[in-house]
This record gives C-alpha cells, sequence and structure tokens, in this order.
C-alpha cells in the first residue's frame, strides 16, 4: 500500500522553537530590514526557507561522532575519517578540507583562471560566478534550451548545452577556457538535474580539448536520485554508485558539504592532478588552514564524514524528493506558476508570471519574497535581476533571465505540516496577488548586492 502522507523517516529528539508573530509585526520587521529578508533576524521567521545550505538537522549518528571530533592541528584522526570518506565517494587522491564551498571555489578558480580567461557551466552559482569575476574571468551559463520552458516535463532541465559548449570553445580557444564547471543539481537553474549522459558528454568534450571539468557537487545526491528515477539503465544502480560515476568523469570537484553532506559548516576540494593540487594547497595553507584542517574543526569533519554516507539512504532520499515534490505540485495545482518538474532541494515560483503587473525593472521576485514575509513569516529569496542583474553603461538594468523565488526546504528540519501551512499562505498569496507592489534599490554594494541591499517600496498600489 502507497500510503498518501509523508511520514518522515526519523524521529524528533531535540526541538527547536519557532517564535510566532502576526502580520503586523512582520510589516514593520520587514520595513526595519529594508525590504530584504537577509536583514531579518530568524527569530522573525516563522518557516526559513531561506536556504538549504548549513540549516539540515543533523542526526544522532552526526553528533555522536562530534564527541569523536579530534581537534589537533596536524594529522588529526577526524581528519583521516573525513579524507577517506570523501576519497571513497569522489575517487580523487587529493582532497582540501575548507570552511565552505565558495573558499574552494576561490582556491581553484584562482589558481586556474585568471584575466581573459573563460569559465563555462550549465549555470554558475551566484558565488561561484561572483569568485570568477572577481578574478577578472568571464562566468558563461549555457543550461538547454529546455530549461527556459517552466512547463514541459523534460526530465533533466539542469543539463549543459554541449552544442553551445563546443561552439563557445572553438570561439575562445581551448587555451582560454579555464574550465567547465556541471553544478548537480542546477541550483540557479531550477534545483533541475542533470544526466548522466551530458555530464558523459560535457567530460568528452572538455578531455579532448584538454579543459578541466570540474563539478559542483554539493547536491550530488539528489541529482542521483533523479538519474536513477528518470534515466534509462540506472535503476540497479544504488544511488552512492551513481554519484560515483559521475564523479569518475571529473578532474576536480568542489563542493559545499552544508548541503547533501548534512552538516552546518564545511566543504572541501578535490582533485585528480597533483601540480594542480600542490598550487591549490599553497592557497589553503595561506588562507584557510594546515591541509588537515583547512578551515574546519575536528569535529566538523567528523560529522561530515557520517553525513556523506547517510545522505545516500534510499529511505531518506525517497522522503527528502517527495516532499519537496508535495509542496511543489501542491502550490502548482493551486495555479501558482512554479518550474516544472519539482527539483530537488527547492520549488521555484515565477514571479514575473505571478505578478505580470511588476515590470522586471521592479524586481517581482523581491516583491514576492516581502509578500510571503509579510503574508505567513516565511522566507524566501529572489533569484533573478537582483541576484543576478547587471547595469549597462547608462545605468540601465539588464535583467536577469528569469525572475524566480527559491523556496529552499533545509534537509530533515520540517514536518509535513510546516509544509501544509506554506501551502496555504500560498491561498493568501494568489487572494492578493494585485495588490503587491514592486521595489526600488536604494543602496547596494558591488559584488552580491543581494545579500545587503537596501529597498523600498514602490509608491502606487495597483488598481484590481
Ligand atoms: N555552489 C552551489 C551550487 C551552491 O548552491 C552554493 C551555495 C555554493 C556553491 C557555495 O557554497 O555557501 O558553502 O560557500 N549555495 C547556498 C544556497 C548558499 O543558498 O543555495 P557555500
Amino acid at each position: 500500500m502507497n500510503f498518501k502522507t509523508i511520514i518522515e523517516p526519523f524521529r524528533i529528539k531535540s526541538v527547536e522553537p519557532i517564535s510566532m508573530s502576526t502580520e503586523a509585526q512582520r510589516t514593520k520587521y520587514l520595513k526595519d530590514a529594508k525590504f530584504n529578508p537577509f536583514l531579518l533576524k530568524s527569530e522573525q521567521v516563522v518557516i526559513d526557507f531561506l536556504t538549504d545550505s548549513g540549516t539540515s538537522a543533523m542526526s544522532t549518528h552526526q553528533w555522536a561522532a562530534m564527541m569523536n571530533g579530534d581537534e589537533s592541528y596536524a594529522g588529526a584522526r577526524s581528519w583521516d575519517k573525513f579524507e577517506k570518506a570523501v576519497y571513497e565517494l569522489t575517487g580523487m587522491p587529493h582532497i582540501l578540507p575548507v570552511h565552505q564551498g565558495r573558499a574552494a571555489e576561490r582556491i581553484l578558480y584562482s589558481s586556474i583562471g585568471g584575466k581573459g580567461k573563460y569559465f563555462i557551466s550549465n549555470t554558475h552559482f551566484d558565488t561561484t560566478r561572483a569568485n570568477i569575476e572577481y578574478i577578472g574571468s568571464a562566468a558563461i551559463d549555457i543550461p538547454v534550451p529546455e530549461s527556459r520552458n517552466f512547463s514541459s516535463d523534460y526530465p533533466f532541465k539542469g543539463n549543459i548545452d554541449i552544442g553551445k559548449l563546443a561552439a563557445h570553445i572553438n570561439e575562445y580557444g581551448s587555451e582560454n577556457v579555464a574550465g567547465v564547471i556541471l553544478t548537480v543539481t542546477n541550483n540557479s537553474g531550477g534545483g533541475q538535474p542533470v544526466s548522466m549522459q551530458n555530464a558523459k558528454e560535457a567530460s568528452e568534450l572538455c578531455r579532448r580539448h584538454n579543459i578541466p571539468f570540474i563539478l559542483d557537487c554539493c547536491r550530488i545526491a539528489e541529482n542521483s536520485f533523479f538519474i536513477h528515477a528518470r534515466e534509462k539503465g540506472f535503476d540497479s544502480l544504488t544511488y552512492r554508485e551513481i554519484a560515483q560515476q559521475m564523479f569518475s568523469l571529473a578532474d576536480a570537484c568542489i563542493m559545499s558539504a552544508k548541503k547533501d553532506a548534512l552538516v552546518n559548516m564545511g566543504g572541501f576540494l578535490a582533485l585528480r592532478d597533483k601540480k594542480l593540487s600542490d598550487a591549490c594547497t599553497q592557497l589553503l595553507i595561506i588562507t584557510e588552514g594546515f591541509t588537515t584542517y583547512g578551515g574546519l574543526s575536528g569535529r566538523d569533519m567528523e560529522a561530515i564524514a557520517v553525513g556523506l554516507e547517510e545522505v545516500f539512504d534510499p529511505g531518506y532520499l525517497q522522503y527528502r524528493i517527495r516532499s519537496t515534490q508535495y509542496l511543489g505540485e501542491s502550490i502548482y495545482k493551486k495555479g501558482v506558476p512554479v518550474i516544472y518538474p519539482i527539483g530537488g532541494h527547492a520549488v521555484y515560483v515565477n514571479a514575473k508570471e505571478l505578478y505580470p503587473h511588476i515590470p522586471v525593472s521592479e524586481y517581482p521576485g523581491q516583491a514576492l519574497v516581502c509578500e510571503l514575509y509579510k503574508t505567513g513569516g516565511i522566507r524566501a529569496v529572489e533569484i533573478g535581476s537582483v541576484m543576478f542583474g547587471k547595469y549597462d553603461a547608462h545605468g540601465t538594468l539588464i535583467p536577469a533571465a528569469m525572475e524566480l523565488v527559491r523556496l529552499a526546504i533545509p534537509r530533515r528540519v520540517y514536518t509535513q505540516s510546516h509544509i501544509d501551512y506554506v501551502i496555504e499562505v500560498f491561498d493568501e498569496i494568489l487572494r492578493n496577488k494585485k495588490s503587491a507592489k514592486g521595489l526600488r534599490i536604494t543602496s547596494e554594494p558591488q559584488f552580491l548586492r543581494h545579500f545587503t541591499a537596501h529597498f523600498e517600496e514602490m509608491g502606487e498600489l495597483v488598481e484590481s
């Protein structure tokens, strides 16, 4: 019997209270936070869907392992466990621990990139793009065209466009392409999965042109679930074996352990090439820490080693993907435009379609983020022109390709009734959609502006 109710495959041993608030209180909190939910305090939030990063609930096994943390500066026992876990999964011999994913990005991309170089990806995540642009390289996104059709049920909308990849390599010259980065799942492209076939083709192309092929693998277990379910020939492999096969195609990988390693902090860079690893190790020691801890404490490395095992548990992965789909499909049925099929870690709402009365220059995604917070205390993130918009020489906004809002679901944290509450909040969002207001930016930094920008609401109410 297939029961409808999603039962979480865990019991709750320790609880963390949620502070409830009224809409009037939240309206004030949001104004004080300059209409930017990154500037809210977590106690002001009811359901926190800002990110699935570093927000996982750890298991009893992870907490127990933490007590075994060996905090020695060099040669810690915890490092051995961490290195073994990462090696057995990735098969890559050179492993560098870092405090989080972006540190691995900075170390690797500044070692292989530089002024005038190109990085090509299915879609660069925001910190990836920022690290690449910061060193004077260009970050080129070439997702498959199917990724732009939000309603088709194409199974691998996270794929990179292989035809365009070949054309770009020819155009830029392979010596100028510093790396091809495959982000699995494709976070900024709707959390959509990448097929093994696509990874193979990208890998072969890179090999032919002698270009490093890099996996941004922070959600590789979730990606493996989709390959197992949707790609022919993979249903007899375990999720872990699928991930191992994908790693075998890559020259290097960077991982933010804050996602699929089910921990609150950590990451790594793993490489096949000794010379490149030596160059990266120099930077690691200068900026992160010694080779056997990077930016991590021993207890963090213990928790990651356990998390990298737990995440491939079939019961966990099935619950994880099913509960994300449950949220996405429920609001889709109500008429909320979402990216379909639903991805692994998050539901992405197409704010441009939900709020056609708000022009892109007034950030419909940010408007939805504000409405979700005011209405239900739900914190989400805009992935659109606030995050990825640029200005031309005249200061006019060059919008992002899409105006999305991401509802990212922390791992093992919320129950089905929390999710049901969010679904109910969307009834209100739909009821009030015509009165949602656009925003203007009143201050912003040069890089990654979405984290700290200040906004104000556009004055006029739209006629309903
Ligand atoms: N790559 C991808 C695909 C990511 O999603 C992230 C982080 C990073 C790299 C950087 O890792 O945060 O550990 O430095 N994503 C988070 C998110 C922040 O909310 O999606 P980090």
